[in-house]
């Protein structure tokens, strides 16, 4: 008997989900069909990693438990709320996309492709992934993940996007189970099709791919890092700790808080405090003892709610605490 090529693609579909379904984790965006919850969640592990996630998700919920208190909430307890997730931007529209939910949709997530992609933040990959979870809609998903599963099972050499989505698209076409079969597809690439190691002998796919027991890891080409040396200057209020002042919107750390930042030279022989890696840059800090008056507009760390930080910064100034530099002993 030959199988035609669709045959072939459902018996593989199904493979896929029957090992979802005895292998999938146990993650709490998955007990739920709150557009809300899942919006939540998809736009957290856009860039983060699931275990950094789940707390914080958590945490979220608690602080913003619906759509209504986020939309509420002001920017700055957005921000301080988003702190070590990195990525800022995700914050900032996630607020926004709140906001436009609370005026325009009366608060109400949409069930609708066109209007949920409308959204500050939400690529089509998101969309895909908030329709199918709550209302079974058959968007794809084509994240990292599920590029890389795509790419392996269909055997392609540097696919393009454009090849992957209509891939994707059609498969999520076929089943009749859209929710499932995008997390399915996720939880594929993120367990058992890695990166760097493929557990090939685990994979469901295995006599349906055609790069099986053959995947190589390719390293991807990385983007050029540049290193920024900046000087932190400290000024320090015996009671209200540390004066900080407010990053523009754009650009590294944008809107949160850090204290007064001087570009420098890369400093010969000089030890930065500390080097704080970010995607394409290598933030070296140094700390040096503010003279004369903090300069304005800023407030102190702990004069009134408690603002933004960036972890780096968080660090160095712990750094800084616990050694007594560079503040006179
Ligand atoms: N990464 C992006 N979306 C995800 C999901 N729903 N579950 C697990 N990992 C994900």
């Amino acid at each position: 008997m030959v199988l035609s090529f669709m045959e072939c693609d459902a018996l593989a579909m199904e493979a896929v989900l029957v090992w979802y379904r005895g292998h999938a984790r146990s993650l709490p965006w998955r007990q739920t069909r709150d557009p809300y919850r899942v919006w939540i969640s998809e736009v957290m592990l856009q860039q983060t990693q699931v275990t950094t996630v789940l707390p914080r998700y958590a945490a979220w919920l608690a602080q913003f438990p619906d759509l209504a208190s986020l939309a509420v909430a002001s920017e700055e307890t957005v921000l301080k709320a988003w702190e070590g997730l990195g990525y800022y931007r995700r914050a900032r529209l996630l607020h926004r996309a709140a906001q436009q939910l609370a005026s325009e949709h009366r608060g109400v997530f949409p069930a609708d492709f066109a209007a949920v992609l409308a959204l500050p933040g939400i690529g089509r990959s998101t969309a895909g992934a908030i329709l199918s979870s709550c209302f079974e809609a058959p968007y794809a998903v084509l994240d990292a993940n599920v590029k890389r599963v795509l790419t392996r099972w269909y055997g392609v050499d540097q696919p393009t996007d454009r090849a992957l989505w209509s891939v994707a698209q059609m498969l999520i076409a076929a089943s009749d189970a859209p929710r499932e079969w995008n997390q399915a597809m996720m939880e594929l690439g993120a367990c058992v099709c890695r990166a760097r190691q493929a557990d090939c002998a685990a994979c469901p796919l295995i006599v349906h791919c055609r790069s099986a027991h053959a995947v190589e890891y390719v390293p991807r080409h990385r983007a050029q890092v540049k290193h920024l040396h900046w000087r932190l200057h400290l000024y320090r209020h015996p009671q209200y700790g540390v004066w900080l002042q407010q990053r523009p919107a754009d650009g590294i750390w944008g809107g949160l808080w850090t204290p007064p930042i001087e570009e420098v030279a890369p400093q010969a022989g000089a030890q930065a405090d500390l080097i704080h890696a970010l995607t394409h840059r290598r933030l070296h800090l140094y700390a040096v003892a503010g003279e004369g008056e903090p300069p304005s507009p800023g407030r102190w760390m702990g004069e009134s709610s408690a603002p933004a930080v960036p972890v780096g910064i968080q660090r160095v100034l712990a750094l800084a605490e616990q050694f007594q530099h560079p503040f006179p002993q």
